[in-house]
């Protein structure tokens, strides 16, 4: 079974081949022009991501918790899970996930998303806000599965509400 766990740097060889993936996919600003693939480079990205997991980007900006699913060596997928609702996050809600291209219709997000909740509940988020596109099928059913509770929809998404205390 997988493990959420912070940055790791053991995940390597697996993280970078999913940088790769998610730029041919396209459409995450994160990994454009991401140069890591040298150990010493791998190293302080990992640290950045992990030692200050309150990046702001923007002065708007809440601080944010990222956590990596992991199985061994091999990178999966990761969660955002951001504070509070500030600015634009209140359209795009508390928490943000993908799992890697390669890695997905494996059934590995909806435990994904269940391992983050315990985190949620501990930063005081109950219940999490989380709004895919009406047209995400895949992440509405996540999302389901884990007894998100649907409030509205609106201008092409759906806003979830989503117990993180007692989840499963
Ligand atoms: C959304 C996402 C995380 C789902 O990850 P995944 O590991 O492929 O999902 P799973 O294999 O766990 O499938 C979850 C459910 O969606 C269904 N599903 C998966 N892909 C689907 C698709 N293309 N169309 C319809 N249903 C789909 C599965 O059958 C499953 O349903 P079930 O639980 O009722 O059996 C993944 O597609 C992804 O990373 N997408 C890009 C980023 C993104 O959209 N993030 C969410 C933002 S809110």
């Amino acid at each position: 079974m997988p493990q959420l766990t912070v940055p790791v740097v053991n995940v390597c060889r697996s993280y970078l081949r999913a940088i790769e993936e998610y730029q041919r996919e396209g459409g995450y600003p994160d990994f454009d022009d991401l140069d890591v693939g040298e150990p010493k480079a791998f190293a302080d990205y990992v640290a950045r991501l992990r030692d200050d997991p309150r990046r702001k980007v923007e002065p708007w900006m809440a601080p944010m918790t990222l956590l990596w699913w992991v199985e061994g060596a091999e990178y999966l997928g990761r969660v955002s899970i951001w504070h509070w609702l500030a600015g634009p996050l209140a359209e795009a809600g508390h928490i943000g996930y993908d799992v890697r291209p390669s890695a997905r219709g494996r059934g590995l997000a909806t435990p994904m998303l269940a391992a983050a909740l315990p985190h949620a509940t501990r930063l005081g988020i109950d219940p999490a806000l989380v709004t895919p596109r009406v047209t995400n099928v895949a992440s509405r059913r996540v999302i389901e599965n884990n007894g998100g509770q649907l409030v509205e929809e609106r201008e092409g998404r759906l806003y979830f509400h989503l117990p993180t205390a007692g989840g499963s």
